[in-house]
């Protein structure tokens, strides 16, 4: 039996599949998404313009007739110049913990995302990293509406989609996809590559007869050969269900996948090759990522930017190759401590900094930085005022009192953003234990 099959029929549609084919799965009268009816016009389709190369149709359609035809979308636009594709304010998601024999009790909350902030722009790729537990899948499935965030705004091309219901996400969740961890339970053991295909597809209008080929084209389109049609997920390997995964996402033509460990299951050459698959589709149909990952080394490579993410919080959120070059927040350089180096004598030979012992309990998270009981560089203020998100030059967001590898000079050019949590405090950072003989005392307030 595979995890698909031991949730319960609800969590299955809710949880394992992605929103295309949870809607599809609906009754019509439940949701116009899930009737032919709803499919979006035929603009959006690709109007079957199928292209001799592999993606047919698909590589037609997104830059003009896909996202600005779409009636979900049509009002608000195409995405302005410097509004966000996707932004998020506040955004908190608290799991209420419950217990009683008779009377359910709420007796804690999980703080699984806790007042985050931050915007993803068109075409952009934003990794998100941090330990296990520290709320990404959380995250992304409060993005994509599988859960209801507890407070905090979404929004989709500047449109507040917190609390929109099925028939307004309808439209919208054809734009958004999700690629989840683990591809063997993310596919429908009991539907054939075909029928797993065609849902997608034909939720996106194409006609009944074209589904097929548009089904091999995706399929050859992500590297598969296109007479695989009538195999089930458990003939394939996990590289190649992943491929699966991704062209099921591709079929309704989005502009934002939503990659969840995309990569973690698979061997390293396989994750390699599945990175490079993503890169090429981005670049041809114009897709924003969104990139969870465990660990830097994964997201180096494919992110713009990255947000470093501890206990339900933002840590740093910095342009990539910045994040590696010059971490501002301890957690981030213990992170990059942990990244192994091939060469087992420079691995044994550098300095990296270490974090001891267990992340805290997300239930009773530490006062004041959350980070405080495994920072080395940890001072009374970090035990009791949350630290701002404070931006310094380059668009680099660190949220820590006492910032690491920045000069006393960048502390006071920096700023409080406006993405901090409400719970921060008003103090801005002062310089201590850079570690590299540079100026290392000076208190320097923020400027706001
Ligand atoms: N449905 C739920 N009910 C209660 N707590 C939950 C629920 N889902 C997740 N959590 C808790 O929320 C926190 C964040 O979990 P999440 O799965 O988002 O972490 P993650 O960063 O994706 O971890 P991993 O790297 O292991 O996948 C964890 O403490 C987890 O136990
Ligand atoms: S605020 Fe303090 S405890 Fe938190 S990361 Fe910075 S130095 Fe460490
Ligand atoms: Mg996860």
């Amino acid at each position: 039996m595979t995890e698909h099959d031991s949730l319960p029929p609800d969590r299955r549609d809710a949880d394992s599949l992605p929103p295309d084919e949870r809607d599809a799965g609906a009754p019509p009268d439940a949701d116009a998404g899930g009737s032919g009816d709803d499919v979006p016009d035929a603009g959006t389709t690709g109007e079957g313009t199928p292209s001799a190369s592999p993606g047919g149709s698909m590589s037609g359609a997104p830059a003009e007739a896909g996202p600005a035809a779409d009636p979900g979308t049509s009002s608000e636009g195409a995405t302005a110049e410097g509004t966000p594709l996707l932004s998020v304010e506040h955004l908190r998601m608290l799991f209420p913990i419950k217990a009683g024999l008779l009377v359910d009790r709420q007796v804690g909350q999980v703080h699984a995302v806790d007042d985050v902030s931050f915007a993803l722009y068109e075409g952009e790729t934003l990794g998100i990293v941090g330990e296990s537990g520290c709320g990404k899948t959380t995250l992304i499935r409060v993005l994509v509406r599988l859960l209801d965030a507890t407070s905090g705004a979404i929004r989709f091309r500047g449109r507040d989609i917190t609390r929109s219901g099925r028939r307004e996400l309808a439209p919208i969740r054809r734009e958004m996809q999700m690629v989840f961890q683990d591809p063997q339970a993310s596919l429908n053991p009991r539907k054939r590559v075909g029928q797993i295909l065609a849902t997608p597809l034909r939720l996106r209008g194409v006609p009944r007869e074209q589904v097929a080929r548009e089904s091999r084209e995706l399929l050859q389109r992500v590297g598969m050969a296109g007479d695989v049609l009538n195999r089930f997920p458990h003939e394939f390997s996990g590289g190649q269900r992943q491929r699966i995964g991704i062209a099921r996402a591709l079929a309704v033509d989005p502009r934002l996948i939503l990659l969840d460990e995309p990569v973690s299951a698979l061997d390293v050459s396989i994750q390699a090759q599945v990175i490079n698959l993503l890169d090429e589709l981005q670049d041809e149909f114009r897709l924003s990522y969104v990139f969870v990952a465990h660990d830097l080394s994964v997201v180096r490579h494919v992110s713009d930017r990255i947000v470093v993410m501890y206990l339900g919080k933002l840590m740093e959120v910095s342009p990539a190759e910045q994040l590696y070059s010059k971490p501002i927040h301890p957690y981030t350089q213990a992170l990059l401590g942990a990244i192994p180096i091939p060469d087992p004598r420079v691995n044994r030979s550098r300095q990296r900094a270490v974090i001891s012992g267990e992340p805290p309990n997300p239930i009773n998270p530490p006062s004041g930085c959350r980070f405080h009981t495994r920072c080395p560089h940890a001072t009374e203020v970090c035990r009791t005022i949350e630290p701002p998100l404070t931006e310094y030059a380059g668009g680099h967001l660190a949220a820590c009192h006492h910032p690491q590898n920045v000069t006393a000079g960048e502390v006071a050019a920096a700023t409080r953003s406006d993405q901090s949590p409400l719970s921060a405090g008003a103090e801005g950072p002062s310089l201590i234990a850079a570690g590299d003989g540079r100026e290392t005392s000076a208190t320097a307030p923020v400027q706001r």
